[in-house]
């Protein structure tokens, strides 16, 4: 990956690349920014700054002007993003939502002006009127409205095809299920950016390192994950909210479209959408760029993030005429900002261990004020994040804070590094308990083998035991756990609901008393009793979040059926309990893999028989709030083959929200199989157990 990074720098200038040369570069170009809109777009896991980003494109767009005839048919100039990702049905956009070119000084925002004169064969006194929006940094998503109402809502994908994300587009308050006012049109896109504020974000972020999950590296990339989410419950939790800022598709019976920008804004305003208030019309290239300053200048204020200003010249009929290259239109252009940043040294780099063992590598930095922030640490994400930017200790770094969020080091500045200065090498044990670590084949992480016997781990995993969305006990908080570990008045979970025999103690501790005690007592014997998708959440085991304990809580209804099934599961993966938990939708092999993993750990039996039969925990039976009277409440359907009327994903969603468990595989527990077009052989097994079929009208029929 080092290699590869080198390259991108662009070592030699264009001019003096030969023709192999650059036909080899661009080959290299095309696979790499196509890797990096796959991690940016499909994944939210980008690898890369915008920045650098910005310098790939840039690159080959240069080299591809200086040889056009070594332009690639699979050239990234010729795509935008990334092609949709297959979770949900795909919508092909009626008008391509497409990107925008970039600006990154004023002479190139000057240039555009030019451009544009040039086209339109203006004369140098006429005036170019342009509308200046700040650039939201979030995902775009085009809304379809029929007859005013909200019929489709999909992601920008590819530009072309992009992913049906309806459902999760109405949980969110800023989109209108029906536009505001008198005869909308009757056909009408509108697009924006859906985007998460900062302070939402980050309350986002601390939830998931709760729950052990990994942080989002900025509010653009936890809006995209929200707006991508399976289940528009979780995205409605995630607070996203949308600016107006474009129309896609538009069809009118009555009346007469706008004829500028400023008046389709007003419009889009007038129909019930947010449209960002610092938008302003300018007369010259003068006032936009003054504008762009001044925007700059309120940057690290807004609650939320932007990251350049998109100038788009007024008058529609010029817009029109104007038209598009490859993958923008000639009208409109991007001013990127530059990324806040500073340079400072590395003092340290310590390795963090999480509630699953995963060994998070941190940089420990002189301190720093950047926008306006003091940062003093940074995410070093993994051990080949380290290697690829060959970060070391006394290194002098660019510290930036991407998102203006999360600070990241961007780039070791190598003509300052000490002369004495070694490669970081990743430590092979636990830095706590001393364990041996691993790192397993298609991971990046590094964990820590001691499980129970790792401080560590045993501390964030009783943090975790008794966080917001797990036991909820109140007055118990980080702090409190970690001070009563040191001490051993809590080592397992089953310690916390025996603390009441330590009363005595921790009033006498500082910083409690009897009243406070008292409190923290009565607030751990309220929670003896719990619902079953809480209480497995809590448990704490790998990859098992909120979303996925209930769906166990669901499927296997009570605790006493959960814990036997996943016994046996443990016991023999070829048996039946086995074959039903894989079989359950949304659980995959790794997923089963890890909890049985924690089924097959006799410590963990120890701990729940401690809180089960010990402490005398009621663990509530699973009660579910989908409808309790539909015909198919409790069932088990499996559905295959194409259907016609709805996406795999909305059936699958609908029968949820009826009360029936979905499964993938037929067994003899199967009650439904649903047959769409082109079944293939779960139709046949299902014959063969003598399981009942239907077909898709059937099954319409059977739900009403
Ligand atoms: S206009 C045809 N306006 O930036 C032009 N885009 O880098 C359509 N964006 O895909 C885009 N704020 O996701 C426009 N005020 C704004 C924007 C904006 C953010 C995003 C949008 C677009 C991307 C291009």
């Amino acid at each position: 990956m080092t290699g590869k990074k080198t390259k991108s720098a662009g070592v030699l200038p264009v001019e003096s690349l030969s023709h192999a040369e650059a036909a080899a570069e661009l080959a290299w170009l095309a696979r790499d920014i196509a890797r990096h809109d796959r991690l940016y777009h499909q994944k939210d896991t980008p690898e890369i700054t915008d920045a650098e980003y910005d310098s790939l494109r840039r690159r080959n767009e240069a080299i591809e002007a200086r040889f056009p005839e070594l332009k690639r048919a699979d050239s990234p100039s010729l795509r935008v993003g990334a092609p949709a990702a297959p979770a949900f049905a795909k919508v092909a956009h009626v008008r391509p939502m497409l990107s925008l070119t970039n600006a990154f000084d004023e002479d190139d925002v000057r240039d555009f002006f030019a451009r544009i004169r040039r086209f339109l064969g203006l004369a140098e006194d006429e005036t170019i009127d342009v509308m200046c929006e700040p650039k939201i940094d979030g995902i775009s998503a085009s809304l379809r409205y029929e007859a005013g109402n909200f019929v489709r809502g999909a992601t920008r994908g590819d530009g072309e095809i992009g992913e049906d994300v309806t459902a999760n587009l109405r949980t969110l308050p800023e989109i209108p299920a029906q536009l505001a006012g008198k005869d909308p049109p009757e056909i009408v896109e509108v697009r924006g950016e859906v985007y998460m504020r900062r302070a939402d974000f980050l309350k986002l972020n601390q939830t998931r390192i709760a729950e052990g999950e990994p942080a989002f590296a900025n509010p653009r990339n936890s809006a995209a994950g929200g707006l991508r989410q399976l289940d528009p419950k979780i995205t409605a939790r995630r607070n996203l909210r949308f600016f107006a800022y474009a129309l896609g598709d538009i069809r009118e019976s009555r009346g007469v479209g706008p004829h500028t920008h400023a008046e389709l804004l007003r419009r889009l305003k007038r129909w019930g959408f947010a449209v960002n208030p610092m938008t302003e019309l300018c007369v010259s290239v003068d006032a936009a760029l003054a504008f762009y300053r001044g925007v700059e200048d309120k940057r690290s204020a807004l609650p939320y993030d932007i990251d350049g200003v998109v100038y788009k010249v007024n008058r529609l009929d010029w817009q029109e005429r104007l038209g598009m290259v490859s993958r923008a239109p000639r009208w409109a252009i991007a001013h990127k900002f530059k990324a806040e940043q500073g340079q400072t040294v590395i003092q340290n780099i310590l390795i963090q261990v999480g509630r699953t063992g995963a060994l998070t590598p941190v940089a420990e930095l002189e301190p720093i004020n950047i926008g306006g922030v003091v940062v003093q640490r940074a995410t070093l994400h993994n051990e080949d994040e380290i290697a690829r930017k060959d970060v070391r200790v006394g290194d002098t770094v660019v510290v930036q804070r991407a998102g203006d969020v999360i600070p990241q080091i961007v780039a070791v500045v190598t003509e300052q590094r000490p002369k004495d200065s070694q490669p970081f090498v990743f430590p092979k044990a636990c830095p706590v308990c001393g364990s041996l670590a691993i790192r397993e084949p298609g991971e990046v992480a590094w964990r820590c083998t001691g499980g129970l016997i790792c401080s560590a781990q045993a501390v964030e995993r009783l943090r975790h035991f008794v966080s917001r969305d797990a036991f909820d006990i109140e007055g118990l908080g980080e702090k409190h756990i970690a001070a009563f570990f040191t001490d051993g008045f809590i080592k397992t979970p089953a310690d916390i609901f025996r603390l009441h025999a330590r009363k005595e103690e921790i009033a006498a501790r500082e910083g409690w008393g009897d009243i406070s005690t008292a409190k923290l007592i009565a607030a751990i014997e309220a929670k003896r009793e719990i619902p079953l998708d809480r209480f497995i959440y809590a448990l704490g085991i790998r990859q098992i979040g909120q979303a996925t304990a209930r769906l166990l809580a669901r499927h296997y209804g009570s605790f006493t059926a959960f814990r036997k099934a996943m016994t046996e599961a443990a016991a023999d993966s070829e048996g039946e309990a086995f074959q039903e938990l894989d079989s359950i939708s949304q659980i995959g092999p790794s997923v089963a893999a890890d909890l049985v993993g924690f089924f097959a750990e006799p410590h963990n039996l120890d701990i729940l028989d401690d809180l089960e039969k010990k402490e005398k925990l009621r663990i509530g039976d699973f009660v579910s709030t989908a409808a309790q009277d539909s015909p198919v409440a409790g069932k088990t359907v499996v559905f295959t083959g194409t259907l016609m009327t709805m996406t795999r994903h909305e059936a699958k969603a609908k029968a949820e929200a009826l009360g029936a468990k979905v499964a993938e595989s037929v067994s003899k527990k199967t009650d439904y199989v649903v047959v769409g077009e082109d079944a293939g052989s779960k139709a046949a097994k299902a014959a063969g157990l003598g399981v009942k079929t239907l077909s898709e009208d059937e099954w319409l029929r059977l739900i009403g």
